[in-house]
């Protein structure tokens, strides 16, 4: 008989190309490819499919300040983000981009299904939106902070906005979904979600959504009235069926592969995924997906980490230092899949330590050395004589069980679980290590059939310890399978090869390689990770330079001609790379913004008359140029420390158009002399 494969169909948000990912993209990301080779190591047909969320006005604006277009501007980061993947050893099946044009072909025709079909209908938009998080509100629903209309998902200024748009019936759908999400209990996961999703959204009545903007140009052109462009949240979700062909010549993979088994998502995205993506679906006579599972934040500081707020810690230099199984490890042990947790080096470094190099790493080094010193480096045979049940039993119990005890977690996504009880075993196993004692075994020749089980019980739980942790490590297994010697013997090394304990071969050829993981020096690895300022040396000498002889510039050295400054003068001015950590609006002024700037060796506080023109927290990690040696001056009560230089327009109508002057390249060294 020939059992067709199961499927299984997973997928991560697409990301915004706004900016490089950090670890917390990374963390989704991690998570969805553990899952799937987990699944496929069990012999499912599991498909993973990761990609970007390449339109809106968020990317439209980044590509604007930087000076190209949207597309090259997300291009690059695409480019990154792949590379990113790879170096953390994600296999993805398919990788979508709002920008495919198998996606945005697919995108114009469900928008146009669902105009035909009266689901959307044109209309007014008059209301606020928030750029980061690419979502409207009410004036009811925006939280006040300091006077300022903010998001209340994220907490940043919401804008107004007033255009023609379309809009989608949401409230037709709504007493379907509450009964929906109310009769599957597993569909929005974890269950805290979902009562939130159906009290805060879904109770108080849900306002018809605005599908279209009119007022920027960078999305998927509504194909029927091409001077709007569908609503960015529209588009994105779409993007779980167009990768698998929906509405295309060959839809194979949606037919296959449709319903998902799990969206996972990031707990603020999950009011896209539970009301507004099933809404869609439904509207289109589709299945819904199994579960939208919503995990928790990493946190810096306290804080989400995010691109936008720009708190982030990236992966690459963790992974070149480290490896990526050490991150892997980390991102899915360190916090329950569902719970907030924060990052530090600190916590990495401990973990890396107590886990990866004293229990697995030594547990594996002291096994491969006992069997080299006490058998010539020769797996030997299990002998009957060698046995005691009592003391072995529980060991080689607990691995026979272990596969289905990670398998309730995995069940779950209990990442953090699962690994937890992999760990239990080698815990179990260096226990059993001290019971036993090897070392005194081996000084006795009679007892040498004991060592040998003894060792070959440690052996094995290793194999078991290793096919089970490659879903989550892909790299580590393969080393330990070398340092056994069992590395060509392939089919004990497969899942189902765990259904019995005892399988090693005796005759197998050990070879001690070197550490899995090598024990770190914490203090070391913390200063390597984070390297103090390079200090400045020639500054001092520079700043002092020439100044005497400045001639002050009323006196007009008659080389120099009129309108024009010397190069003395201009020594004078004082102008540092100033790289933004916090910015917001003063209170009680119309005008004033409140920059905190680090200038690499110091930080400083400048007030800027800018409030016109700029959101504080669009301000937030850019690197902009100060006029460092200005005197300080009280405004408002608030000492300014310099100026940020800026370039301002006159328009026609009399009204200014201002940007702030910035370094080209998205980071640059604080306090970088401008000359
Ligand atoms: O929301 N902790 O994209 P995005 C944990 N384009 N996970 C984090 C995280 C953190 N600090 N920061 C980001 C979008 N993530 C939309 C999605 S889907 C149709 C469109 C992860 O670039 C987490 O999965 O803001 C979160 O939901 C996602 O990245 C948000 O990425
Ligand atoms: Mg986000």
């Amino acid at each position: 008989m020939c059992e067709e494969k199961k499927k299984y169909y997973i997928t991560t948000p697409i990301y915004y190309p706004s900016g490089n990912m950090h670890i917390g993209h990374t963390y989704t990301t991690v998570a969805a490819d553990t899952m799937t080779r987990y699944k496929k190591m069990q012999g499912y047909d599991a498909y993973f499919l990761t990609g970007t969320d390449e339109h809106g006005q968020k990317i439209e604006r980044k590509a604007v300040e930087k000076g190209v277009t949207p597309k090259e501007y997300v291009d690059e980061i695409v480019a990154n983000t792949k590379e990113l993947w790879k170096l953390m050893e994600v296999e993805y099946d398919d990788f979508i981009r709002t920008t495919d044009e198998r996606h945005e072909k697919v995108v114009q025709k469900i928008f146009r299904q669902f105009y035909e079909q009266g689901d959307i209908y044109k209309s007014n938009y008059e209301g606020l939106y928030c750029t980061p998080c690419e979502s409207f509100w009410t004036p009811t629903q925006v939280v006040e902070k300091d006077g300022v209309k903010c998001c209340p998902d994220c907490g940043r200024p919401v804008e107004p906005m007033h255009e023609e748009s379309y809009f989608f019936r949401m409230s037709k759908y709504q007493d379907w979904l509450i009964d929906y999400i109310q009769t599957h209990p597993d569909f929005i996961q974890p269950v805290s979600r979902a009562n939130e999703m159906i009290n805060n959204f879904l109770k108080p009545g849900l306002q018809d959504l605005c599908v279209s903007r009119t007022s920027f140009k960078w999305g998927v052109p509504v194909d029927f009235d091409p001077k709007h462009v569908v609503y960015v949240w529209i588009d994105a979700l779409s993007n779980y069926i167009t990768a698998l062909g929906y509405k295309s010549e060959d839809d194979t993979l949606f037919r296959k592969y449709w319903p998902a088994n799990v969206h996972l998502v990031g707990k603020e995205i999950v009011r896209f995924h539970t009301i507004y993506w099933p809404i869609m679906l439904h509207a289109l006579g589709l299945e819904l997906p199994e579960q939208v599972f919503a995990h928790g934040w990493l946190l810096f500081g306290g804080d989400k980490m995010s691109k936008s707020k720009g708190n982030v810690q990236y992966a690459q230099p963790i992974v070149a230092r480290y490896g990526a199984d050490a991150l892997r490890y980390y991102l899915l042990r360190e916090m329950p899949f569902g719970a907030d947790g924060n990052y530090t080096d600190e916590a990495f470094l401990t973990r890396y330590n107590a886990d990866l190099a004293n229990d697995l790493g030594n547990l594996v080094s002291r096994t491969v050395a006992m069997i080299e010193k006490y058998f010539d480096g020769v797996l030997p045979s299990w002998s009957a004589e060698g046995a005691d049940a009592e003391v072995d039993a529980p060991l080689r119990e607990h691995c026979s069980q272990l596969p289905g005890l990670v398998d309730a977690q995995m069940e779950k996504l209990q990442f953090s679980q699962a690994l937890t009880e992999i760990w239990k075993v080698i815990g179990e196993c260096n226990k059993y290590i001290d019971i036993t004692q090897p070392w005194v075994l081996g000084k006795d020749e009679s007892r040498k059939p004991r060592l040998a089980n003894v060792l070959l019980n440690l052996a094995e739980s290793v194999r078991f310890v290793s096919v089970l942790i490659r879903p989550f490590m892909p790299v580590t297994p393969d080393k330990i399978y070398e340092q056994l010697g069992i590395k060509e013997y392939t089919d004990i090394l497969t899942y189902e090869s765990l259904d019995s304990f005892g399988r090693l071969p005796a005759g197998a050829k050990v070879c001690k390689g070197e550490a899995l993981f090598q024990r770190l020096d914490i203090k070391k690895e913390l200063a390597a990770l984070n390297p103090a300022p390079a200090e400045e040396k020639k500054k001092p000498a520079k700043q002092e330079k020439a100044q005497p002889k400045q001639q002050p510039k009323e006196k007009k050295p008659v080389e120099i001609p009129e309108g024009c400054i010397g190069f003395g003068d201009f020594e004078k001015i004082k102008m540092r790379v100033a790289n933004v950590i916090a910015c917001e609006r003063v209170e009680k002024s119309e005008k004033l913004l409140k920059f905190r700037l680090d200038l690499g060796t110091e930080q400083r506080t400048v007030l800027s008359g800018i409030a016109k023109y700029y959101n504080p927290e669009e301000l937030v990690g850019k690197s902009l140029i100060l006029l460092a040696n200005l005197a300080p001056r009280k405004i408002m009560g608030i000492e300014s420390q310099g100026m940020l230089l800026s370039a301002v327009e006159e328009k026609e109508d009399g009204s200014e158009f201002l940007r702030l002057l910035t370094v080209d390249g998205s980071t640059f060294k604080a306090g970088a002399e401008i000359g």
